[in-house]
């Protein structure tokens, strides 16, 4: 194979006058003179000049959208608008060929839901290529913000035989014939018999492997799929996401709640530095989006403001009993605007309390912590009962403009006496998760840490409105296509 140049780099140089190789898709041929040529490297086409006089016609015909090519030419100074540098073609190769009659992305703007549908060709529009880029951006960033930070990454099990979050949200695993599944005598389904010779399911969450891994190597994160068997139809729901979970001994809330912000801000930065471009493009197809929209409900900021706002100010700190008297006295309420009032404490919020207060109320993230013990996860720590005798939990969430939940996470229970205590009253099987309460039983220590939903993030740093045009194969209820 010859070298090639990629497409972004001849293009950033905007060196001319030596000879190079390219590679790429056909985006458009007009005038049987000029080739857009896309190899993904960025969404600007490159100029290609083809000599038409001099050029086979059968050669010609076969430059339609989406054959691949190689071309061999002179870098020469561009004329065209937009364009540094072109190439002028000496000789052009079809590597393979796109009937154009049966290609199904043709040179205009076709629907998100229509692509959707086209999953596996999508990558080749701007679009996907803006969000793909940027996704990798900051996965890659990520890591490399825990581990300038000394941060251990571990894998957890993709298989297990707990539920972290006990919401009963999992996917079973087996390896039973499903027509013939050995029962009981109490004809109940025997999970001896299976393979691992008890009931398990895909992970839900890392956090509590991850747990075991901070007692003792003090700092870790977990980047890996989660998989929830949710009634996932909304625009912020998959059935397979990925999660980032770091877990921190010797943290306390307000230390995860530090590291959370920090976290965001560095990796929006990077995507900010190393994705101008893409997010450019994304903001310009946002703001088009936008004007599709009537007036009161159009945002109040373009993508890249929104972006750097979310770098320069700090998120909003409260707790949930701080945010329910927002909710009470809000003229939403008062206008019986929400779906239903906020009146009681103790109720979960609502996605249309979480949107007004970010959007509405304080217009940027909110960390809310501290919320009722009855509607969180037995794990988290528990709170003196205030006053009035109300229960809480050392739980903080962070909420996101344009998308709500972004962050979930807590100061972990590190008292074996009232973790097991809790666990008792949720009915959390302690037999099970024996191995989880030996980190309480040797040398217990307080911890805390948070699951960020890698998805949320990328679409809330690229505006795309569903998140199942953020990953590259979504999974949702009646869909598992490719
Ligand atoms: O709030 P969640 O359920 O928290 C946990 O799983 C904790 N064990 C995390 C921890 O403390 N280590 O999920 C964490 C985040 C949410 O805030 C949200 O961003 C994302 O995961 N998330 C989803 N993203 C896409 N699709 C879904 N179905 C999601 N469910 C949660
Ligand atoms: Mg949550």
């Amino acid at each position: 194979m010859s070298q090639r140049t990629k497409i972004k780099a001849l293009l950033q140089s905007g060196q001319t006058g030596f000879e190079t190789t390219v590679k790429g898709w056909v985006r458009t041929f007009r005038n049987n003179q000029f080739i857009a040529l896309n190899d993904g490297s960025t969404n600007n086409n490159l100029q290609i000049v083809v000599d038409f006089e001099n050029t086979d016609p059968a050669l010609l015909k076969r430059l339609t959208t989406g054959a691949a090519i190689s071309v061999t030419g002179q870098v020469v100074a561009s004329l065209g608008k937009g364009q540094k540098v072109e190439v002028k073609a000496a000789s052009i190769e079809i590597l393979g060929d796109s009937d154009p009659e049966k290609f199904p992305l043709q040179p205009k703007k076709h629907s998100l839901e229509f692509l959707r549908e086209i999953a596996h060709l999508r990558f080749r529009t701007n679009t996907f290529g803006a969000v793909f880029r940027v996704r990798n951006t900051l996965a890659f960033a990520v890591h490399q913000f825990f581990q300038e930070r000394g941060f251990v990454y571990l894998n957890t099990p993709i298989i297990t035989a707990s539920d972290a979050e006990g919401a009963g949200e999992t996917f079973h695993v087996t390896n039973f014939d499903l027509n013939n599944i050995p029962k009981t005598a109490e004809g109940e389904v025997d999970y001896k018999e299976d393979f691992f010779g008890k009931a398990t399911n895909l992970t839900v969450s890392g956090q509590l492997e991850g747990e075991l891994g901070a007692m003792a190597l003090s700092d870790i994160y977990t980047f890996g799929p989660t998989f929830r068997a949710e009634n996932s139809n909304t625009t912020r729901h998959l059935a397979e996401f990925w999660m980032i979970e770091p877990e921190m001994a010797f943290y306390d809330l307000e230390d995860n709640a530090n590291l959370a912000e920090e976290l965001l801000k560095y990796v929006i930065k990077e995507a900010l530095e190393k994705n101008a471009e893409d997010l450019e493009f994304l903001a310009q197809r946002l703001a088009e989006e936008e004007k599709q929209k009537p007036q009161q409900e159009r945002s109040e900021m373009t993508l890249l403001e929104k972006l750097k706002f979310c770098l320069d100010n700090d998120f909003e700190r409260l707790t949930y009993t701080e945010a329910i008297d927002i909710l009470k006295n809000s003229s939403q309420n008062k206008k019986k605007k929400f779906n239903y009032l906020i009146e009681s404490w103790g109720a979960d919020l609502q996605s249309e309390h979480e949107r007004y207060l970010v959007e509405k109320h304080f217009k940027k993230p909110v960390i809310l912590t501290d919320y009722p013990a009855e509607i969180k996860a037995f794990y988290m720590r528990q709170n003196e009962p205030d006053a009035e005798g109300r229960k809480t939990v050392r739980a903080m969430d962070i909420l996101f403009p344009g998308i709500g939940e972004m962050v979930g996470g807590s100061q972990r229970e590190e008292r074996l006496d009232k973790l097991e205590q809790r666990m008792d009253e949720m009915g959390i099987p302690k037999e099970e998760l024996d191995w989880y309460l030996d980190t309480r039983r040797f040398g217990t220590c307080p911890h805390a840490g948070f699951g960020l939903g890698f998805e949320r993030l990328v679409q809330f740093v690229t505006g795309m409105g569903n998140i199942r045009d953020v990953i590259p194969f979504p999974r949702f209820p009646k869909n598992a296509e490719f």
